[in-house]
């Protein structure tokens, strides 16, 4: 007899790789390749809807990113800025809440309050979770989650033998958010460069040989079955 065992996938993470080989290959600017990743996001969103993922989560600029070449910065916050601009009326109608994660205030005033604009008039929409995580680093995510707890200790409201992982998650800019099921990097590189180090403990991995510029809808689904395979068991275990 055969059962299987179709683990829902709740929360999908993707490194979005590529964009500048992508642009590289064809000839064009980085920017164009960033441009073109834009697009991805929009149909992954959709396919996202489509299979009840409730939380997608983008890394869309890491802590790293600061130290490329001003221009390209500039051209990413433009573009995010512009993202958010046009996305904004697409999120309300969706009924898709949109939350930010990551070092924010280094980000430039203007997009800082576009993000909390769109944040709080999206706030309790109940489609699905699009997490973007933006100035973003593990290392220094945990970092100041060390440093907080160390403070509450000293303070006294807390005592060291309380700390467990836990209260560790709960100091993380996730601490909302349910752990990835699923992690996908496109471009074909296997590294997880920093991205969330603590919450991908138990997800499962898939790399895709495609740059992000060309990921679409049809690759989502192709990653979500390979998930679902790795987690099918046949006969009683
Ligand atoms: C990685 O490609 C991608 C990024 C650093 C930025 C991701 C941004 C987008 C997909 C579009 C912007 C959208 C928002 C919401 C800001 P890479 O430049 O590292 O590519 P490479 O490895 O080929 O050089």
């Amino acid at each position: 007899m055969t059962s299987s065992n179709h683990h829902h996938v709740s929360h999908i993470a993707i490194i979005m790789d590529g964009n500048g080989r992508w642009a590289k290959e064809r000839g064009l600017p980085r920017a164009e390749g960033h441009r073109a990743g834009a697009e991805s996001i929009r149909e992954v969103t959709e396919a996202c809807i489509e299979l009840g993922v409730k939380y997608l989560t983008l890394y869309a600029f890491s802590s790293e990113n600061w130290n490329r070449p001003k221009a390209e910065v500039d051209a990413l916050m433009k573009l995010l800025d512009r993202f958010l601009d046009d996305k904004a009326a697409e999120l309300d109608k969706q009924k898709i809440r949109l939350q930010a994660i990551g070092d924010l205030d280094r980000l430039p005033a203007a997009t800082r309050k576009r993000l909390d604009r769109i944040q709080e008039r999206t706030k309790n929409h109940q489609t699905m979770t699009l997490v973007l995580a933006l100035s973003y680093g593990a290392r220094e995510e945990i970092t100041a989650a060390v440093r907080a707890i160390a403070k509450a200790a000293v303070a006294g409201e807390i005592s060291p033998d309380q700390i467990d992982g836990e209260l560790i998650a709960q100091h993380l800019y996730t601490k909302d958010i349910p752990d990835p099921d699923l992690l996908i990097r496109t471009s074909g590189e296997m590294r997880v460069s920093n991205f969330l180090l603590w919450q991908i403990s138990y997800s499962e991995i898939v790399i895709v040989k495609k740059m992000w510029p060309d990921f679409r809808q049809a690759d989502l689904f192709a990653a979500v079955e390979e998930y679902n395979k790795r987690h099918r068991r046949f006969g009683a275990l």
